[in-house]
């Protein structure tokens, strides 16, 4: 969703907003802006559409005066109330053009707040929510601007990460979140603020992440934290373990490639942290407080969004089968809504790359008010969902940048089979059991290292495909689950019409779409089942689809019956999620780039969903 930045320092700040907004659009975005306070007073810059229209805007102003100043605050809008326009994208300022205000998130009282604020004679310029806020602070301005944010604060319902200047008190930012996520970098004489991370690793790896309506001031020469009482607060700063070549392409074409590509790594960071070797190895989560006392669960209750929801699909059959507990797998925007019945010896496990999806806090949230205890799979440490779970695993992946998710997914799904292995093992599993699958689990790096080194066939083959109009997905078991998430990554990127189905639905009622303009995917891993998938294939053959078989490589049950085999290394089948999903990530990619569209960046998509 939109993305925040504001730099307070002894540097031209124009250039920093831009180069920190360019670090934050993989969050989507359709109008972008800055405000600068210098010797000129407030400057304000926007403009409709990708960020260059607006460096092309300020291109001849840099240096040469309205422009220049050392603080100032930048967005990128992600457009929910008004059309993506220049007047509605931010900064947005006060009656008086001195108070500037960047927002994230939505301002649910808008309307009565603009009602009220007009009958004060206010008259407003955009149909956006966020212009009340910059009235509503000048609003109680007399001369402090904490203290005008303080009263304005007390006036505001919804979800919000402002970023707030003010001409008449030139030498502070003043920072603010609710349920939208802000994070303050500590630097040397400068200090800065950003919606996500990857936006300060050029000047900082010392952040604060700002917690629920927490206020901070920020001089250039220290950062202040109150609460939304005005009473100031001690915090600690957190130290980021990426550097800035993490957050860089390093060479490849896109971020979604670059991810998909350290796969390996991530995989192993994730597993190494948790596997101890002292004798026969065992699965140790003890350190992030997963004990005994979890056995005594009745249920497990998963509960995600996207691509996230999916490793919640697999964890379910995981679960299930490792530790022989009933479990579900709840879109989390359903289940905050359904009423839900609870139990409070059920495991909440909750799975989120950002930690910060609106829907998925709200699920967590009602689940903790249950008495349930929530462990948290998430790839940010410091995120919403960190700080709110009782467990948390990371998933050691570095930040993700594209907005298709690809290394977040494979990680997630490896701390999903780590706390089922250990349940498991709680619960009764054996030694032997255990033992095969970590010896399995900690080949998985090495072999998805495989498929990437013959990625060159899968490019070929979407060289052939990729103007198919309609694309299935189909498995069953595990691999509709992978079928899922093949689906979403697709359509997400390529725009391409593409469904996933479990196989065994194909003749109730998806067969009626096959015909020879559609491409059938079927992943085969589960060999229990692989007669049924051959003759699902067959089926779908018969109505003139192409097919494409992903299975193991030391399997030939299909070479006959579809028209192209990829093959995966072989891996236990409850454990082929990870590397059956690699070639359809990398299928998607290519679809996508041969479409000539950016993989990193789709159309309509945001990195992380703050907002409902
Ligand atoms: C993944 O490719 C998607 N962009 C999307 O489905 C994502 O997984 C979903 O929005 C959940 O995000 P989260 O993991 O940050 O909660």
């Amino acid at each position: 969703m939109c993305g925040i930045v504001g730099y307070i320092g002894a540097e031209e700040t124009a250039p920093i907003l831009i180069k920190g907004l360019k670090r934050l659009e993989y969050r989507g975005y359709d109008s972008a802006g800055i405000a600068v306070l210098g010797s000129a007073g407030l400057t304000i810059r926007k403009s409709k559409g990708a960020l260059k229209n607006l460096e092309e805007k300020i291109e001849g102003e840099l240096g040469a005066g309205a422009l220049d100043g050392t603080m100032g605050i930048g967005h990128t809008r992600w457009a929910t109330h008004g059309e993506p326009s220049d007047i509605n994208s931010h900064p947005h300022t006060d009656v008086s053009g001195k108070i500037a205000v960047v927002h994230n998130g939505i301002i649910e009282n808008h309307a009565k707040l603009k009602v009220w604020l007009m009958e004060h004679g206010v008259s407003f310029r955009s149909e956006t929510d966020t212009e009340v806020i910059a009235h509503l602070v000048n609003f109680y301005y007399k001369g402090d601007l904490l203290q005008a944010v303080i009263g304005a604060l007390k006036r505001l319902e919804g979800s919000y990460a402002l970023g707030i200047i003010c001409e008449n008190d030139p030498d502070r930012i003043i920072a603010v979140r609710k349920e939208s996520p802000l994070v303050v970098g500590a630097g040397k004489g400068e200090n800065l603020i950003a919606s996500d991370v990857p936006a300060l690793l050029e000047y900082t790896r010392e952040v604060y992440y700002l917690e629920d309506r927490e206020i901070a001031v920020l001089y250039r020469d220290r950062i202040e934290f109150y609460n939304e009482e005005g009473e100031q607060r001690q915090r600690e700063s957190r130290h980021v373990e990426w550097d800035a070549a993490a957050a860089e392409k390093g060479g490849y074409e896109h971020f979604m490639i670059k991810e998909i590509h350290e796969q390996p790594k991530a995989l192993r960071d994730t597993l190494r942290a948790r596997i101890k070797i002292a004798g026969t190895k065992t699965i140790n989560l003890e350190e992030i407080g997963f004990d005994a006392s979890w056995a005594k669960a009745e249920r497990v209750v998963i509960a995600a969004c996207g691509t996230a929801w999916h490793a919640g699909v697999i964890g379910k059959y995981a679960f299930e089968k490792f530790a022989r507990i009933h479990t579900e797998a709840e879109i989390a925007s359903e289940y905050r809504y359904r009423n839900p019945i609870f139990n409070p010896k059920d495991i909440f496990l909750i799975i989120s790359q950002s930690g910060e999806t609106a829907d998925t806090l709200a699920a967590m949230r009602l689940a903790k008010k249950s008495g349930a205890r929530i462990i948290a799979i998430t790839n940010v440490v410091g995120s919403t969902l960190a700080r709110e779970a009782d467990l948390v695993m990371s998933t050691l992946a570095g930040p993700e940048i594209a907005v298709a998710s690809t290394k977040a997914f494979t990680t997630q799904l490896m701390c999903v089979y780590l706390i089922a292995l250990q349940l498991g093992r709680l619960r009764g599993m054996n030694d032997t059991e255990l033992a095969a699958h970590i010896e399995a689990l900690e080949k998985l790096p090495e072999q998805a290292e495989r498929i990437l080194a013959g990625k060159e066939d899968i490019q070929r083959f979407a060289s052939l495909q990729f103007n198919k109009s309609k694309v299935f997905y189909m498995g069953r078991l595990f691999d509709y689950a992978t079928s899922l998430e093949s689906a979403l990554k697709l359509k997400e990127i390529s725009y391409t019409h593409s469904e996933a189905f479990a196989a065994g639905e194909l003749k109730h009622g998806p067969i009626a779409l096959v015909d020879e303009t559609t491409l059938v995917t079927a992943l085969c891993t589960q060999p229990a089942l692989f007669d049924k998938m051959d003759s699902n294939i067959k089926e779908v053959k018969a109505r003139h689809a192409a097919t494409a078989v992903i299975t193991y490589d030391d399997v030939d049950y299909f070479d006959k019956t579809a028209d192209q085999v990829f093959r995966i290394p072989r891996t236990l089948d409850s454990l082929s999620p990870i590397l059956a999903i690699i070639p359809c990530q990398l299928y998607a990619y290519y679809c996508s780039v041969l479409r000539g569209l950016d993989p990193d960046k789709p159309r309509n998509l945001a990195k992380s969903v703050t907002v409902e």
